[in-house]
């Protein structure tokens, strides 16, 4: 299947891309067709997802796309609501205690608006930092961070400093990513009853991307393909083994090695401190589980999801769940220990969320509904409060933070 940079991929109510969006598209499209061109006719998927979230200055978190919030394509916890960065504040001040380590490090700090509310709380509560590092990719976004510190913190704007790339060993410090693992190229691979294939970009005879399928050479993928498979043998009847049940259906999922790879970096890294990386995912079990065979990548544009990723690329965010299993695993072989996976509401409810509130006047009619709106938003479970998960590792011996107390699912990891 192929689609033009024009074409709607879902229904009437879609919204219709203007000349501007499709002609920016168009470039990024062009540079993509000719990397295809001189790649022998195919890239890998993720090597497609990295070009259209990428590429300086045309990919999706390069360009000057308003992305965020109400106007953009997709909402995030911290611009939801303030009280969701407040809270990680108090979780802040806890790990800065237990570890004597007085640096935070933002991974992916999108629109800056969580760095800014951590710092108004943590300021509010006399227990600031000694610097707030943020590492980001985009420069376009690192430009608007800068923009956003400078307007509402003009007076701890030297608190805070800009990495383009991951700090030199040894690095000491409290590390926090909300929504960073999910923005991380993926490879899609598909499972049918005779192979495994990694699922390639090419090019029709109209130069439209289409689907290539490869036979999986990559010893990365080969390895996590034969976990999922005995993940799947285990979970139930259902197998891929050859022979059996030759009416399966087809099953695609992604891989994400670079959310792996970034944990073992972080791991090498890390003298003293601790992680905290807040996502939406699932364990292998629930991630890999045998109906879920169409995977989790998922499109977003202007607030409408589907799921083809060649519709207008670099206009539109593409990102896959988080496998918690996996990054937890690769941590604990890299030397990193996992002290709580929790799911958000829980961290939430027990993080601090109830202090913050308190408070507040029912009387007061207009922010009480507004904030009462942000926190079912933040914590239901058909919002964000189950599906989305909080994982902590750290090197330290012990560690204990108060918004594990309430629920900490590490068995199920
Ligand atoms: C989905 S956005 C989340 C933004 C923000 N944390 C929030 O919650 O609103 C992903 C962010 O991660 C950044 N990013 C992606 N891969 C990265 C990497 N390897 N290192 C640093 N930043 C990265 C993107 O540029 C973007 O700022």
């Amino acid at each position: 299947m192929s689609k033009q940079a024009n074409q709607n991929p879902a229904s009437d109510t879609f919204p219709e891309a203007t000349p501007e969006v499709i002609a920016h598209s168009e470039q990024l499209r062009q540079k993509i067709q000719e990397s295809i061109h001189n790649n022998k006719g195919k890239i890998s998927f993720s090597d497609y997802m990295n070009q259209v979230l990428y590429t300086p200055g045309l990919g999706y978190y390069s360009a000057g796309l308003k992305k965020f919030g109400r106007q953009g394509d997709f909402v995030t916890a911290p611009e939801i609501s303030p009280l969701f960065s407040q809270c990680l504040a108090l979780q802040c001040i806890e790990l800065m205690q237990q570890t004597r380590q007085r640096t935070l490090l933002e991974a992916g700090a999108g629109s800056g608006i969580m760095a800014i509310e951590i710092i108004l709380e943590l300021e509010r509560r006399k227990q600031l930092p000694e610097c707030y590092l943020i590492l980001e990719l985009s420069a376009e976004l690192r430009d608007r961070q800068q923009q956003a510190i400078k307007a509402k913190l003009p007076h701890l704007f030297e608190l805070f400093h800009w990495l383009d790339q991951l700090p030199e060993k040894p690095f000491s410090g409290i590390i926090l990513a909300n929504e960073l693992l999910d923005a991380m190229p993926v490879h899609l691979v598909k499972l049918t009853n005779d192979n495994h294939y990694e699922r390639h970009v090419a090019l029709n005879k109209n130069n439209e991307f289409i689907w290539q399928d490869e036979l999986v050479e990559n010893p990365q993928l080969i390895d996590k393909l034969n976990e999922i498979q005995q993940l799947q043998q285990s979970l139930s009847s259902f197998s891929f083994d050859q022979g059996q049940n030759k009416d399966k259906p087809d099953y695609i999922t992604e891989i994400n090695c670079l959310a792996d790879d970034w944990i073992r970096t972080i791991a090498d890294i890390l003298d003293v401190g601790a992680i905290l990386l807040i996502d939406y995912g699932y364990t292998a079990k629930e991630y890999y589980h045998p109906q879920r065979s169409m995977g989790t990548l998922m499109c977003h544009y202007q607030h409408h999801r589907h799921d083809d990723p060649f519709y207008l690329p670099g206009m539109q965010d593409i990102t896959a769940h988080v496998n918690f299993s996996s990054i937890a695993q690769a941590a604990h072989h890299a030397g990193l220990k996992v002290f709580g996976y929790t799911t958000q509401a829980h961290f939430l409810m027990a993080g601090g969320l109830v202090e913050l509130t308190k408070d507040l006047d029912p009387e007061d009619i207009i922010p009480f509904t507004e904030t009462a709106r942000q926190i079912k938003m933040l914590t239901l479970p058909e919002e964000m409060g189950e599906l989305f998960k909080v994982l902590l590792l750290a090197k330290h011996k012990t560690l204990s933070l108060s918004a594990f107390k309430l629920q900490d699912f590490r068995q199920r990891l």
